[in-house]
């Protein structure tokens, strides 16, 4: 095979309190197109999967060209890394024949983004639950939707990270792993509205407001105007709010409690991953 191109969905992570494990698909794209080729011209984070991935199959490693479509935004929280990266080892772990497997590669695309949460989606699509080296993968119903905030202030995940707490109280936790797990359920079970008020979160919203000031008014506002939760995407600065009505109304909601610079993108999850994302031309 001399090309391949992976399809690789955008991606929404910690649907508030489920920091680090929760992760939804979601239909907005970016692909990657990988051939070998001497010329390699491929940007630090593809080589940087690609060394990874070379070490990992034990394979001799060869030059690739790469070209990539940016329709997710970037430094937004929408999983934009996680893409290129899923993208990149989906892809020559294709034209190398396939000596890792799915969740090898998973493990990987977790390690290189330092958190396991857009991987999981990333390439599996759908409701996804994970840690470093599992992953448990669900079907999301057609008519659940996204409302993004998507603002033009850019968040970098290292930063955001940085500044959280270390130590959280026993109610807070508590509070955490109640709307986690309401969460997983709703979304398991497909009764989205089970999962209503289990969005809130103490383990990094709060810390992240400094970074994204108006996420609570955004929030409030969304879920005012129907919303079945809203929460910071992954670390900032998109604030998402899923529903299974009334997208246009919360979206209308949403941009007049946020920044005069955002646009709004409404959009369905996608249970189609990297791993079913493949194209090959000889
Ligand atoms: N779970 C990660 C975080 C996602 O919140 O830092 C980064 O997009």
């Amino acid at each position: 095979m001399s090309q391949v191109t992976v399809r690789i969905p955008a991606s929404t992570s910690n649907l508030g309190p489920g920091f680090d494990c929760l992760g939804l698909a979601l239909k907005l794209y970016n692909r990657v197109t990988i051939r070998r080729d001497d010329a390699s011209n491929a940007p630090k984070i593809a080589r940087e999967a690609a060394q990874l991935f070379f070490k990992k199959a034990k394979r001799k490693s060869f030059r690739f060209a790469c070209t990539m479509s940016d329709h997710i935004p970037q430094r937004r929280g929408l999983g934009s890394s996680a893409s290129v990266r899923a993208g990149i080892l989906v892809g020559l772990n294709d034209l190398a024949g396939k000596p890792l497997h799915e969740l090898e590669l998973f493990e990987l695309c977790s390690d290189l983004e330092g958190h396991p949460d857009n991987a999981a989606p990333a390439l599996f699509g759908g409701f996804t639950v994970s840690n470093e080296t599992g992953v448990q993968r669900f079907d999301v119903g057609r008519h659940l939707r996204c409302v993004l905030l998507v603002p033009e202030l850019e968040v970098e995940t290292k930063k955001a990270r940085r500044i959280l707490s270390k130590q959280i109280s026993l109610p807070r936790a508590i509070g955490n792993i109640r709307g986690a797990s309401t969460i997983t359920a709703a979304f398991v079970s497909q009764d989205y509205e089970a999962a209503r008020g289990a969005f809130g979160d103490s383990v990094h919203q709060p810390a992240r407001t400094k970074l994204v000031p108006f996420l609570p008014r955004v929030i409030a506002a969304a879920e005012k105007a129907g919303a079945i939760g809203a929460f910071l995407s992954g670390s900032g600065s998109t604030i998402a709010a899923v529903a299974t009505s009334n997208a246009d109304r919360i979206a209308r909601s949403m941009r007049r409690a946020g920044p005069t610079k955002a646009r709004i993108i409404i959009v369905a999850t996608e249970n189609t991953g990297a791993f079913g994302g493949i194209s090959r031309r000889r």
